[in-house]
């Protein structure tokens, strides 16, 4: 149920934003608002503002903007609720139960969640009994010492029918302990007996701390090897990570994703601080969300063996959609047979940093991937453009598909054009590796200088004619270019107009290079640049300015048009489906208005 907004207004007014964020971020204040370095990226000069009579807060850098709920969800990983529920606590607010069934939902949940508390309890007890003497010698084989036992909260499920069954019986009901997925019932027999038996018990907790599952393993090669609860009113497996209490430690930003329980105790154990897993299952879009909650580029380890493959082209085409600006996902591989808990164990940490260390960021992981096949044939390199554009077209944020975009063409540009000193560089191939068989092939024309140029224009003509950012502004404000240095100094600009409206050229121009933009202002403003279009020039006639800038425009329309085209027409032709033409049939209709 949503909240009554009466209530979050409420809310809102009394919990002092400037000193919620104030907490994270050290604020100084400047007139009505506050300044400070945003926690949201890494910056040098503060551009994150907390507009406290407004109650939101706006970082100019990153673009990140919300109120004090948001703040909280964001920097405390909270969930809307938890973090309203949170915020609430600290101002002495009561938060309203809308419905009597609500009040009940609440409460069946919480008797449920000290069920199952006190099965963890059981569990723990069991392990140190008497009964628990094979499960401890298993553990201790497996190199898990009492320390390590405890922290986890590691318990042992006996090999009995109903002894969980019988040592909760008494303050909880048998249709709870149903509902907690602790006891399950066969069809034919009338009475329930417990759900894990004869194993090693992993508690699973939500992100608040409080156990709502168990994992169980076998100590002996029985199948399953391992089993989950069922999902409950607490636990919804694909939404839950194991690991979670390691968020406290996610801080220090490596953040790595494995598969299996034994592999996050192992990972912290050796002092990786934030090590999750899924459930058994591959990563779901929600536990992408959860671990990016994390950190920014969680490293996903796979095994090296072609599960692991498959598993990690899984996780690629998961994550793809998901992107954002400064948000991505790095792809470790382990050698063939290990994972992250026998590599620990058999080679030490180090070995196991070594791998995190090679982890390929998504976009290499991509390319590395798509180039597996020869691409020696004209054909086979359509193919595998056109291979990656269909990945590409996968990514929902329209700037990261675009610098996708980018970076895959000018690194099929220099592969193609045979090998331009340094194009593989950012992907972490050994320098031994031979030249992979696509590479050869004639030169052509350097496209990407062309349009690097076109942009530096256009830079010039914002840059001595800033009513251009007046006029154009939200052109401009969607515009990504694809050299990275161009591109910020562009989002520069924009900042600085934001900040100051009204600046002439020389003013802007002064504040680029107080910002530490000088070397590519002036690369920019170079002769090179400014002979090339007359209407660059300082002096030029607005209208003079206003026409060489729709020229721009229009040409690099047609430009990204043309391209977008070739795509479809690529697509089309090995697909040539309602639902292909749906999708392409726009770019169609539009190129017919022309
Ligand atoms: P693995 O089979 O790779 O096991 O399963 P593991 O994690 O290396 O376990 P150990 O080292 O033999 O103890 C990876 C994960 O898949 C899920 C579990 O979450 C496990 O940690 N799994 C595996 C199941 O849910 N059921 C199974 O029967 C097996
Ligand atoms: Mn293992």
């Amino acid at each position: 149920m949503a909240y009554p907004s009466s209530f979050l207004d409420e809310l809102r007014a009394r919990v002092s934003l400037a000193e919620i964020v104030g907490r994270r971020v050290a604020l100084q204040k400047r007139g009505r608002e506050y300044t400070g370095l945003c926690p949201f990226h890494k910056e040098k000069t503060p551009s994150f503002h907390v507009v406290e009579d407004k109650g939101f807060y706006h970082c100019f850098g990153c673009g990140a903007h919300g109120d004090v709920i948001g703040f909280a969800m964001q920097t405390q990983s909270l969930g809307f609720r938890e973090a309203v529920e949170e915020l609430a606590r600290s101002v002495g607010l009561e938060v309203p139960r809308e419905t009597p069934q609500e009040r009940e939902r609440d409460q069946r949940r919480a008797t449920l969640a000290r069920a199952m508390t006190a099965a963890a309890q059981f569990f723990t007890a069991q392990l140190a009994g008497p009964q628990g003497a094979a499960a401890r010698a298993y553990l201790e084989g497996r190199g898990l010492d009492v320390e390590a036992v405890r922290r986890f909260g590691l318990g042992f499920a006996p090999n009995s029918h109903d002894a969980l069954k019988r040592a909760l019986a008494a303050e909880f009901p048998e249709p709870l302990l149903l509902e907690a997925g602790l006891v399950r019932r066969a069809e034919e027999r009338p009475d329930a007996y417990d759900y894990f038996r004869n194993r090693i018990m992993f508690p699973i907790v939500d992100r608040r701390g409080q156990i709502i599952a168990f994992g169980g393993r076998v100590i002996d090669d029985r199948q399953p090897k391992y089993l989950n609860s069922p999902d409950t009113p607490l636990f919804q497996k694909g939404r839950v990570l194991y690991g979670w209490p390691a968020r406290a430690a996610a801080g220090d930003s490596l953040v790595v994703v494995t598969e299996g329980y034994m592999d996050v105790i192992a990972l912290q154990c050796a002092g990786f601080g934030a090590a999750v897993a899924p459930l058994g299952t591959a990563l779901t879009e929600h536990q992408l969300e959860e671990v990016w909650k994390l950190a920014p580029e969680p490293v996903l380890c796979f095994d090296g063996d072609a599960a692991g493959r498959r598993a990690a082209e899984r996780a690629l085409d998961r994550g793809l959609p998901l992107l954002k600006p400064g948000r991505s996902l790095r792809f470790a591989m382990l050698p063939e047979g290990d994972d992250p808990d026998s590599l620990i164990r058999r080679a030490g940490r180090d070995a196991l940093n070594g791998v995190l260390a090679q982890a390929l960021p998504l976009v290499e992981k991509l390319w590395e991937l798509e180039t597996a096949r020869p691409a020696d044939t004209p054909e086979r390199r359509a193919a595998l453009e056109a291979r990656l554009e269909m990945r590409v077209r996968q990514i929902a944020d329209r700037a990261v598909r675009n610098h996708y975009r980018a970076f895959l063409d000018d690194r099929l540009y220099a592969a193609f054009r045979g090998g331009r000193p340094g194009w593989q560089k950012a992907g972490r191939r050994s320098a031994t590796k031979p030249a992979p068989a696509w590479r050869q092939g004639p030169p052509r024309g350097d496209p990407a200088l062309l349009r690097r140029r076109k942009d530096e224009v256009r830079l010039a003509l914002l840059i001595n004619h800033p009513f251009l950012l007046e006029e154009q502004g939200e052109d401009i404000a969607t515009a990504r270019l694809r050299d990275p240095e161009l591109d910020r100094l562009l989002r520069e600009i924009l900042r600085i107009h934001v900040l100051m409206p009204d600046l002439d050229g020389g003013t802007l121009k002064f504040h680029l290079t107080e910002n530490g933009f000088g070397a590519v202002v002036d690369r920019v403003l170079s002769p090179q640049v400014l002979n090339h279009v007359a209407a660059a020039q300082p002096q030029a006639d607005p209208e003079i300015v206003r026409e060489a800038w729709s020229e721009l425009a229009r040409q690099i329309e047609l430009r990204d048009e043309a391209r977008d085209m070739a795509a479809a027409e690529r697509d089309l032709a090995t697909d040539l489906s309602v639902e292909t033409w749906t999708r392409h049939r726009p770019l169609f209709e539009r190129k017919q208005r022309r």
